[in-house]
């Protein structure tokens, strides 16, 4: 798998030399406390019009210097409680396009991350034909994969341990170790169904909360990954060796899918 690093630290991009970099606002706040940046970010937010504008400007100013440091792409996402809104999030993604371009980044660069509302993914929809490409987040079901994927998007994220956390908080008694976690078991599926089917959208597993579970994903397109999770797995002998069965594509047209999950 690709390791992307799940975080806004330079000093941890530095370290583990990622392919690729997501981001989201909690990461960027943490990276933005960061001493010696303080004063430059002070200043950003001194020449924005809202507070919007100073998110975008600080996410687009952090986000510029993790490009220079990793060789793919860097996520930066366009705020949650625009969610909801297809016309919003068109104009917050190419906004923060135009504000990388002001920077000397491409587009090809970036992917804009996005919450997998029916809203979320009709916005990325437009924003694929515009060419700029998606990070579909915030996802949690095969619906949300197969609607992406139609919608043409770049990536997934497709999230193992909010999964875990909502079953476990509903069913406390349950057994959810090794193959029966059902956040490896939902990433599984889609991955196997997208190469299955030749989709092109990248899968990429995220929201982890143990070294096992990535582990049980090795194989899957990319992984993005704590630094804390990154240094215990360093530390361990666990590699990430291939768990997952590539799956040839077929050459006929995918099957309608029964919803129901
Ligand atoms: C990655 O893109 C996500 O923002 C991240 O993995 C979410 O992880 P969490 O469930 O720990 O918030």
């Amino acid at each position: 798998s690709t390791v992307v690093a799940d975080t806004g630290d330079i000093d941890a991009i530095r370290r583990f030399e990622p392919t690729d970099a997501t981001t989201n606002p909690s990461l960027i706040l943490q990276a933005a406390q960061r001493e010696g940046r303080r004063e430059r970010l002070a200043e950003i937010a001194r020449q924005a019009t809202d507070i919007d504008d100073a998110l975008d400007a600080v996410a687009v100013e952090i986000g510029s210097e993790i490009s220079s440091l990793v060789p793919g792409y860097v996520s930066t996402e366009v705020s949650a409680r625009l969610s909801f809104d297809t016309e919003a999030t068109l104009a917050r993604a190419r906004s923060l396009i135009e504000r990388y371009e002001r920077h000397g980044i491409g587009a090809e660069r970036i992917l804009i991350k996005i919450a997998s509302t029916w809203e979320g993914i009709r916005a990325a929809r437009q924003l694929e034909r515009e060419g700029i490409h998606c990070n579909l987040t915030l996802l949690f079901s095969f619906a949300q994969a197969q609607a992406c994927a139609d919608a043409g998007v770049t990536l997934v994220s497709p999230f193992v341990g909010r999964i875990l956390d909502w079953n476990k908080a509903k069913w406390p008694d349950a057994d959810f170790s090794g193959d029966n976690d059902p956040g490896i078991k939902s990433v599984r599926r889609i991955y196997e169904h997208y190469k299955g089917h030749g989709y092109k959208t990248i899968v990429m597993g995220a929201s982890f909360r143990n070294t096992a579970e990535i582990v049980s994903l090795a194989g899957c397109d990319r992984l993005t990954i704590s630094p804390s999770l990154l240094d215990e797995l360093a530390q361990s002998e666990d590699r990430l060796e291939r768990r997952l069965t590539p799956v040839d594509a077929e050459t006929s047209p995918p099957e309608p899918q029964d919803e129901a999950e």
